[in-house]
């Protein structure tokens, strides 16, 4: 028997990360769960609209997207917690800038340089489009054939009903397998 809980949002968990922008000749950062994929392209970041981040994103157009792993989960938290209303978050990482001024965080396994290309706004929310123009990893984190290998770079999880990190699991299988020995009526 399932019970209804009414119209909950419970897509979770997903992968949090750290959103870096230029705020002049300093950076910011925000820790973000709610993240989506929009095609192969794009990706989307939903932030409210309170947010100090926000305002930069707007005029620059330029973000970075920083995987968090279990190393930098402290420093992750701490910019999910305090906005840059009121402190100085600009030192939290260490960080090289790209060519396109987003700032890169160096301790994050896998970054993503993005430019924003829309804004698709709700009630509270901005919810930015963005293209990837770039992507680094750590190389300790690729397979043989170059491929990010998501054994090795565990991204940490959120869900946001218990309000916890979790972590990545066991592979259960390839993708395409279980489905081709599946039988109707088995
Ligand atoms: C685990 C976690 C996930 C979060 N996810 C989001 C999110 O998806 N969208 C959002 O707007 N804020 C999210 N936040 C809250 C912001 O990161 C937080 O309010 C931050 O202080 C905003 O910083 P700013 O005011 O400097 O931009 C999250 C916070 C935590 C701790």
């Amino acid at each position: 028997m399932k019970k209804s809980l009414g119209s909950v949002l419970a897509l979770y968990p997903t992968p949090v990360a750290i959103i870096g922008v230029m705020n002049q000749d300093k950076p910011t950062w925000m820790l973000v769960g709610h993240v989506g994929i929009i095609g192969h392209d794009k990706i989307l970041l939903s932030l409210h609209k309170i947010h100090y981040t926000n305002k930069f994103i707007r005029q620059n157009n330029r973000l970075s997207v920083n995987i968090v792993d279990e190393n930098i989960l402290p420093q992750a938290d701490y910019v999910g917690i305090n906005s840059g209303i009121n402190v100085d978050k600009s030192d939290v990482f260490v960080y090289t800038l790209s060519e396109n001024n987003t700032p890169l965080i160096d301790a994050s396994p896998l970054t993503m340089d993005c430019l924003v290309v829309d804004n698709y706004e709700t009630d509270n929310f901005d919810n930015f489009v963005c293209t990837i123009e770039n992507t680094f990893v750590e190389e300790s984190m690729l397979d043989e054939k170059n491929k990010v290998d998501y054994r090795r770079l565990k991204p940490v999880l959120f869900e946001m009903p218990t309000y916890s990190y979790l972590r990545t699991g066991d592979v259960i299988e390839r993708g395409g397998i279980l489905g081709k020995n599946w039988k109707k009526g088995a």
